[in-house]
Order: C-alpha cells, then structure tokens, then sequence
C-alpha cells in the first residue's frame, strides 16, 4: 500500500472527520472560524486522525467515535501550531501567511485557547474517562515539552538524550495518543493498547526528526513553512547537536557564535558545517531506526488492510518533503 492509497481507503472517514471539526469550529465570534479556517483550509496532512483511524481498525473499531475524537486530536494538533507559529516567530504556516502574522500574536493565542478548550468539551461528550486521562497527560506533557525547549534555546552543550526528550514531550506524545485512542476504541487488551501507544511514540520521533532535517534541506514551495527557520530561533535540533559532537574546536567556536548572530551568512556558514559533518544522514538513519523499532510493536497484530496502510504511513514519515 502506497500512501495515496492510505488516504484513498479512510477517505470517505477522513471527510466524516473534516465535517466534524466543521461544525466544532463555529462561533458566533466571528474572528474564531475565520482564523481555524485560515488554517485547516490551506492543507495540513491530517496524519493524526489517519492513525487513529488505522489503529482503531487494527484494533476493531469502526465506530462513529472515530471522527469527534479524530477532530479532537487534529484541534489539539491546530491550537498547538497556533502557539508554536507565535513563540517561533514564523511568518509561513503551510504555504500560507501564518496566523500570527496576518492578525497578530493575541488573536493566534487566543484562538489557540478556544481549540484547546474545545478539544476537551468534545471529549467530554464522549464520555471516555481513559480517553480523558491520556490526552490530559498528554496536553500537560506537551507543555513541560515546549518549556524544556525553551530553556535549552540557544545552548551548544544540549545533549541528543536532552533534544530526544523535548522530541518525546512536544511532538511524539501526541501522536501517541492518536494510536493509543484508537485502540482504546478497539476495547482491546491492555498489552495491545500498549504496543500502539509505543508505535506511536517511536513514529512520533521519526516524524520530529525528519522536520528538523527538512528545515534544513527542504524547498520551502514544498515544506510551506521557512527553510533555516529552525536555526534562527535558536532552535538546535539533531543534524547541528550531532554537528557539534563531531566538529573541531574551531568550529564549535563558529558555530556558537553564528547561533548568537543568527544572520544569514552566519546560518549559511553552519549549514555548511553540518553538510560536512554528514548531520543530515546522521539525523535521517536516527529517524529510519525509529521507524523500524516502531513497526516491532506491531508484532502483535495479525496481518490486514490497517495494519498495512500503518505500515505505509510509517515509511512516508520519513521518506515525505512535507
Ligand atoms: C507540524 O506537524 C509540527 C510538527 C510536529 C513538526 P505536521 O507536519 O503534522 O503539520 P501539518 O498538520 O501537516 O501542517
Ligand atoms: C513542532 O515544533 C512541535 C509543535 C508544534 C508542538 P516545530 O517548531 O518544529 O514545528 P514547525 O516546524 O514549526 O511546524
Ligand atoms: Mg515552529
Ligand atoms: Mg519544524
């Protein structure tokens, strides 16, 4: 199974889904549709409710549940590109002006705010207290994720075990929760809801990690988000921490200060560095490993369409340019 056919198997579901976050979006404050649509209007890859909807058919469950609780995911998901386009900076969100840049960091936070808070209303009226539990933890987690993050910005000494733990906390979590959700509907045993919350765990670094490297060396008509904008915000992420474990002296000087300067020649300067240093390849065969150790947890589970198309999308997260 190709990703195209992923999609094209849970289309008739993933339309369910969008009609879901359509209706759960509106308000009659009128700024709140018109940025959530700013938004889920100009694309975005759904690949959380995919997974959610792959792994509660691996494990059963083809439920209308499905759909309000894919679109929880996906707000979680929105709300918290919302607040990373602000704390980041970003003026590009898939291919498109971002929120903040268009009405302002107030109204981006804001509305990042109501999705959140909506997000649990709908979980609410599913009424799941171990759906409950989970993403609570995992929206808490997220959080502690972004703070960590903030706190190493800018510092040559972070650790791959430390990046790998802000990796973990901000982005794998998440996805996590998606399989975890799914297989929770699936009313599956324990040691099974166990293996789809560590698939989506490993699937959720292997996912971080090839962002990272994209925002290296991707084309920006292709990403839809700004190449290097990691490096500008300080932001050090795997190919440059293996960079700087690898490089001379003299380089890690170079390094540390056009991470202090951050203007263009001295971002072109450490890109350069970390070609030469084979930072991508190092980053990309991390992201490979990940991936492989995540198809292990699937052991478990007999072969069949879900458990194929999870297959697929776990080669497409590495292998995507955007
Ligand atoms: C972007 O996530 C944020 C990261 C965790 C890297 P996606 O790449 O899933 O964003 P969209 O939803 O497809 O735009
Ligand atoms: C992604 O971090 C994590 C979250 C959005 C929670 P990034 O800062 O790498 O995401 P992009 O690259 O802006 O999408
Ligand atoms: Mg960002
Ligand atoms: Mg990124």
């Amino acid at each position: 199974m190709q990703i195209q056919d992923v999609f094209r198997y849970f289309g008739n579901d993933l339309k369910r889904v969008e009609e879901h976050m359509e209706m759960h979006l509106r308000s009659e404050v009128l700024l709140i549709p018109e940025i959530i649509h700013h938004l889920i209007d100009s694309g975005g890859k759904r690949f959380r409710p995919l997974l959610l909807l792959a792994t509660s058919e691996l494990c059963g469950y083809r439920g209308e549940r499905r759909y309000p609780l894919s679109a929880v995911i996906e707000f979680i998901h929105t709300a918290t590109l919302l607040h990373d386009d602000v704390i980041d900076h970003a003026e590009t969100r898939r291919g498109k002006a971002s929120a903040n840049r268009v009405w302002g960091n107030a109204a981006s936070v804001l509305v990042g705010d109501f999705l959140y808070s909506k997000a649990f209303k709908l979980m609410i009226d599913d009424g799941n207290l171990a759906i409950l539990k989970l993403i609570s933890t995992t929206t808490n987690t997220m959080s502690e994720g972004e703070v960590f993050q903030l706190m190493k910005a800018g510092d040559v000494n972070i650790t791959e075990k430390e990046y790998l733990s802000i990796v973990e906390k901000k982005t794998s979590i998440l996805i996590s929760a998606a399989c975890a959700i799914g297989a929770i509907l699936g009313n599956t045993a324990d040691s099974r809801i166990e293996a789809a919350t560590r698939f989506g765990m490993r699937l959720g670094t292997a996912f971080q990690i090839t962002d990272d490297t994209l925002d290296y060396v991707a084309k920006e008509e292709e990403f839809g988000k700004a190449i290097g904008q990691d490096l500008r915000e300080g932001k050090l992420t795997l190919p440059l921490i293996r960079t700087i474990k690898k490089c001379s002296p003299e380089d890690r000087s170079l390094i540390q200060s056009g991470i202090a300067q951050k203007d263009e020649e001295a971002i072109a300067g450490i890109m350069a560095l970390i070609h030469r240093y084979d930072g991508i390849p190092y980053a990309l065969a991390k992201a490979k490993s990940c991936i492989d150790e995540a198809k292990g947890f699937l052991a478990p589970f007999a072969d069949s369409e879900a458990k194929a198309a999870l297959f697929s999308i776990a080669d497409y997260i590495i292998a995507r340019r955007l």
